[in-house]
């Protein structure tokens, strides 16, 4: 299993500050430009250089900026630390959380549920980025505000790589 956490070390909190989180209240554009996807990240964590690529394969502009430990970062999205995996992203005044697919991020922003965002917590084996060989475990995708939390999607487990 791939453990991102293991390699957090600290980081000077004054440092948060600093940090263009990208969910400021900015106007959305009215051109049908597709929206970047900032995706902060571990430096040495391929599962989430794996999550990035499947997001640009999906057609996703991305841009990516690692930090040594997210928990600052997360803690200021409002990803709660039951919801938490290792990469966090925004796009489009929405929070995405760790391997959430594609096509449940295209819903969101078609759909714009009022909410902070997606989640996919942990790291289940199968998702976008955490492939395995054939071994796909069950996961959900989360959405979730601040007092509110539901269930946007489910993948059942499989061993078939189709599908
Ligand atoms: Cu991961
Ligand atoms: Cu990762």
């Amino acid at each position: 299993m791939v453990d991102c956490q293991s390699r957090r070390k600290f980081l000077k909190l004054s440092a948060v500050g600093l940090i263009p989180l990208g969910i400021g209240p900015l106007a959305r554009s009215a051109f049908a430009e597709t929206p970047v996807l900032k995706v902060y990240k571990l430096p040495s964590c391929g599962c989430c250089g794996a999550w990035v690529e499947h997001m640009r394969d999906a057609g996703f502009r991305v841009e990516t900026t690692d930090f040594t430990d997210l928990r600052p970062i997360k803690n200021k999205l409002g990803i709660f630390p039951k919801l938490q995996s290792c990469h966090s992203a925004v796009i489009d005044g929405y929070v995405i959380e760790g391997h959430v697919p594609a096509r449940e991020i295209l819903r969101l922003l078609k759909d714009r549920p009022k909410a902070i965002g997606l989640a996919v917590p942990g790291m289940p084996v199968g998702s976008p980025g955490m492939e395995h060989g054939s071994r796909h475990d069950p996961f959900q995708v989360i959405l979730f505000s601040s007092t509110h939390r539901s269930v946007f999607a489910t993948y059942p487990q499989h061993n078939d790589m189709k599908a």
